[in-house]
C-alpha cells in the first residue's frame, strides 16, 4: 500500500469512531490518507482525530470559514486511488443513488475518477428495509463495491445485521483493489461465459435459471484490472461492465452463446466458462403464445450444445480452459468426471449445500481441482476475492 492515496469519506453513524483504527492501519501500511467528513459525522468523530491520525487537513464544508479557501471536490477526485466511504449511512446512500450533492462528500463522490468502496452501517430494521436493499443494489450497478454489514450487537441494543464491517475487513477490500495494478495478464486474450441462458418456448415464455452472472462478471473485472483483453458472453442479467479492453456480448440462448464462443475461441489464450447454460431447450418454439387447453401440457425438450465441451475439443496446447461445477452431491467425483470429459485445465467447484455459495449471492465458497491432480479449498469470500483466487491459481498453474 506504500504511496497509495486513500480518500476516506466518513458519514454520521456511531461506527464512525472505528475509522480512527482504519486510518491507523492504512498509515502503518504506508498509505497516504485524506478524510472528508459530512457535517453530521463531526458528532461521532472529531475532525482533530481524523486530521492528526491522517496527517492531512480534513474536508467538511465546501468553504473553510477561517481563511475562505475552497475544498475542491474535483481535486479530491483526481488525487484519490480509491474512495472509501465508511460508515455509510442510509441517508448518504440514498443521496448517492440519486446523485444529490448537498455536501462536500457527495460532490466528491460524483467527481470520483476511480473506484468507490462503501461499508454501510445502520440499525437492523433500516438495513433490512426494502429501500436500503434497493439502494445497495443500485450502488453496485453504478460500479460501487459494497462491503456487506456484519451481524452482531448493534448500538441500539438490538442484535442482527447492520454493524459496519470491521476496519480489518475494510482494509482487506482496499488492499485487494489497490494491489490489482500488477498487470500480470497484460495482453492475454480471454473469453468468459456468464449468466443464465433463456430457452424460448413461445413469444412470452422461456426456460431459464437463477444465475445472476455475478461470478462471471467479477472474473471479467479481475482480468481487466490485471491487463487482459476480455470477451464476456453473457446471458440475460442486470449487471453491466464497461472497459475499453472489454467486448461485452449479450445473448439469450445456449445456441447463441455457442456461436459467439465458436467465433472467438481460436484467437483466445484462456477460456473461463462460468455460465449456467440450460442443458435442454424446447424442441419447438411456438410462434404464437401457447394457449391453455387440456389439464396437462407436455413440452418436448432437446439437448443443448455443451459449449465448454466444444471448446475443450478444439483446445490447443497453448490454450487454457477453466470450467465450473455447481453440484448438490458427490462434488469432487462429479467435478473430476467433468474435468476429464471436457478436457479442462481446471475446474472450480462449488456446492449449493454451502450457505453463502452459489446463485444470486455476493459470496462464494470454492475449491479448485486441476488436471495435475492438485486440489485447493478456499474460505467463504466475496465474489470479487474469489475471482482473485481463481486468477492467482491460474497464473501459478500456467507458470
Ligand atoms: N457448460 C457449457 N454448456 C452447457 C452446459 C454446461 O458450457 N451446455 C459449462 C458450464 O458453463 C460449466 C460447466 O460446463 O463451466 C459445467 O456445467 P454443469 O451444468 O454443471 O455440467 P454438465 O456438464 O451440464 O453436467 P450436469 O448438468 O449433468 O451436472
Amino acid at each position: 500500500m506504500r504511496g497509495k492515496r486513500i480518500l476516506l469519506g466518513i458519514t454520521g453513524g456511531i461506527a464512525a469512531y472505528k475509522i480512527a483504527f482504519l486510518i491507523r492501519l492504512l498509515k502503518k501500511q504506508g498509505a497516504e490518507v485524506k478524510c472528508i467528513l459530512t457535517p453530521s459525522a463531526v458528532d461521532f468523530i472529531s475532525p482533530l482525530i481524523a486530521s492528526t491520525l491522517s496527517g492531512n487537513p480534513v474536508g467538511i464544508e465546501f468553504w473553510n470559514k477561517d481563511d475562505g479557501s475552497w475544498n475542491n471536490h474535483v481535486e479530491y477526485g483526481l488525487w484519490a486511488d480509491v474512495f472509501v466511504i465508511a460508515p455509510l449511512t442510509a441517508n448518504t446512500m440514498s443521496k448517492m443513488v440519486n446523485g444529490s450533492c448537498d455536501n462536500l462528500l457527495l460532490a466528491t463522490y460524483l467527481s470520483m475518477k476511480t473506484k468507490t468502496i462503501v461499508a454501510p452501517a445502520m440499525d437492523l430494521d433500516m438495513y433490512a428495509h426494502p429501500s436500503t436493499k434497493r439502494n445497495l443494489a443500485q450502488l453496485e450497478l453504478d460500479g460501487v463495491e459494497v462491503i456487506p454489514a456484519d451481524s452482531g450487537e448493534l448500538a441500539s441494543g438490538l442484535e442482527g445485521e447492520g454493524r459496519m464491517a470491521e476496519p480489518e475487513t475494510i482494509l482487506e477490500a482496499i488492499e485487494l483493489f489497490t494491489g490489482k495494478s500488477n498487470n500480470d495478464f497484460l495482453g492475454t486474450k480471454v473469453v468468459i461465459t456468464a449468466g443464465p441462458t433463456y430457452e424460448q418456448l413461445d413469444p412470452v415464455r422461456f426456460i431459464g435459471n437463477h444465475s445472476s452472472g455475478k461470478m462471471g462478471f467479477k472474473i471479467a473485472q479481475e482480468f481487466l484490472d490485471r491487463g487482459a483483453k476480455v470477451t464476456l458472453v453473457t446471458g440475460p442479467t442486470k449487471l453491466t461492465l464497461e472497459n475499453d479492453q472489454l467486448d461485452l456480448i449479450k445473448i439469450r440462448s445456449a445456441e447463441q452463446m455457442l456461436s459467439v464462443v465458436q467465433n472467438v475461441w481460436s484467437e483466445c489464450d484462456l477460456g473461463v466458462f462460468a455460465a449456467a447454460v440450460a442443458d435442454y431447450r424446447p424442441k419447438n418454439q411456438a410462434t404464437e403464445k401457447i394457449k391453455k387447453k387440456s389439464d396437462d401440457l407436455t413440452i418436448e425438450l432437446v439437448k443443448n450444445p455443451d459449449i465448454l465441451n466444444w471448446a475443450g475439443e478444439q483446445k490447443r496446447d497453448n490454450q487454457y480452459l477453466v470450467g465450473f461445477a455447481l453440484e448438490t452431491e458427490n462434488l469432487k467425483e462429479n467435478a473430476t468426471k467433468k474435468l476429464i470429459k471436457k478436457n479442462l485445465n481446471m475446474i472450480v467447484m462449488n456446492s449449493l449445500k454451502d450457505s453463502g455459495a452459489g446463485f444470486g449471492v455476493d459470496t462464494n465458497k470454492i475449491s479448485i481441482l486441476d488436471n495435475r491432480n492438485n486440489l485447493q479449498s478456499f474460505e467463504l469470500k466475496p465474489k470479487e476475492a474469489v475471482a482473485k483466487d481463481i486468477l492467482d491459481y491460474l497464473k501459478t498453474y500456467i507458470g
